[in-house]
């Protein structure tokens, strides 16, 4: 079987930067607050209605392509990772496959909903694909405009100070070269506590959920015989329902025992050890996450990545932008092991190895 390699990457981060700062004067929130408990200084906001989630990704995707030496047309595949769509439906793939005018080629798309870790499990996807000789280019993308959707009163505080908009885009190609390549990728989740960092409403669900955990909110859905309204109910709206919430320490606590796990799984399939990594580039959850996962496996300053003091949690697009900042730097050579590794709501979690 051949390889798979990363032939081109790209970002895109909007133009207008977002202080600290400027978030205390909408919310009850300081600075001080953000920094130490985040690591966040400032992140990036899109230019609400001409800029969307699919349209940063096509932005992305023509400089992923550009280096790769390739057009958009010659993509075969896209996959597109997002927890922030344009539309319900269709996904963000089409969207950007017609963004990019590569919709004579009727390439396939899919779009992946694993928030976080999307890009990751996107990556893993490509790279079956790819080594077994079924498509010759794939568009991996991550991209998020969580600027439309965020709680920017005090209630949603602990959520909306974190969250930045951005995409990330990778070009995966196969390779005839042993010592380059994807060596390996690992992906797991376990949906028990799928509510601790979640945007359950608007949905289908109809309370459903919400039933079988123990939890008595009332989300105002009409009588079980009553049709429409199922999406979203008046009491949502009037109760500010519509926002993601995330119960923070939770997911502290498990993210930071999942990246060394889902890190460790990955080199040890590789025969390889955290010594071997040149450079890892954690999803860019919190600064204070980033940091304890390089203690807990011994990794110097330079061999982690972290710009999440810059844009924020970029979520589905925070390990290509991470990557591609780290390879614009220089920090990225020939021959060098690449580890990604991502943890986010589901929980899913998930690594990659790459000899670059
Ligand atoms: N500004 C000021 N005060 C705030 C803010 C804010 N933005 N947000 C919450 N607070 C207050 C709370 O109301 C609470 O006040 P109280 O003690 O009077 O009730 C106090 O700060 C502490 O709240 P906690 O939620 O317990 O704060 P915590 O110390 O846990 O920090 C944080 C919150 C930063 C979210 C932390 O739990 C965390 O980093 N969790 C990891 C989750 C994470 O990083 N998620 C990123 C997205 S998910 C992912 O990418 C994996």
């Amino acid at each position: 079987m051949k390889r798979s390699k990363i032939a081109g990457i790209g970002s895109y981060l909007p133009e207008r930067i977002v202080t600290n700062e400027e978030l205390t004067k909408v919310m009850d929130t300081t600075d001080e607050w953000i920094q130490e408990r985040t690591g966040i200084q400032t992140r990036r906001y899109g230019v609400k209605h001409k800029e969307t989630t699919s349209s940063m990704g096509a932005k992305a995707a023509r400089v992923a392509c550009e280096r790769a030496g390739i057009s958009p047309n010659d993509i075969d595949f896209i996959i597109f990772a997002t927890l922030s769509p344009d539309y319900y439906f269709p996904g963000c793939g089409v969207l950007m496959q017609r963004e990019l005018g590569i919709t004579g080629k009727e390439a396939g798309a899919l779009d992946i909903r694993n928030q976080c870790s999307g890009f990751v499990y996107g990556l893993s996807i490509a790279d079956q694909f790819v080594k077994t000789g079924m498509y010759k280019n794939v568009l991996v993308v991550g991209s998020e405009m969580h600027s439309m959707g965020l709680d920017f009163s005090t209630r949603g505080r602990n959520v909306t100070v974190i969250f930045g908009d951005g995409a990330g885009a990778v070009v995966v190609q196969p390779t005839d070269d042993p010592d380059q390549g994807i060596l390996t990728t690992k992906l797991h989740s376990d949906g028990t506590y799928a509510e601790k960092l979640s945007f359950v409403n608007p949905g289908a669900h109809g309370g459903y959920h919400q039933e079988r955990i123990g939890d008595t909110t009332d989300l105002g859905y009409p009588p079980a015989d009553t049709y429409g309204e199922i999406f979203i109910t008046q009491k949502m709206k009037d109760e500010g329902m519509l926002y993601p919430n995330m119960e923070g320490q939770f997911v502290f606590k498990l993210a930071i025992q999942k990246f060394p796990e889902v890190i460790q799984e990955a080199l040890k399939e590789a025969g390889l050890q955290t010594t071997d990594i040149n450079m890892l580039i954690p999803h860019q959850a919190n600064l204070r996450i980033s940091q304890m996962v390089q203690r807990l496996l011994g990794l110097r300053d330079d061999q982690v990545w972290n710009n999440i003091q810059r844009y924020g949690n970029t979520t589905a697009a925070s390990v290509p932008i991470a990557l591609c900042e780290a390879w614009e730097a220089g920090k990225i050579q020939k021959g060098d092991l690449v580890c990604l590794a991502a943890f986010g709501s589901g929980f899913t979690w998930g690594s990659a190895l790459i000899r670059w």
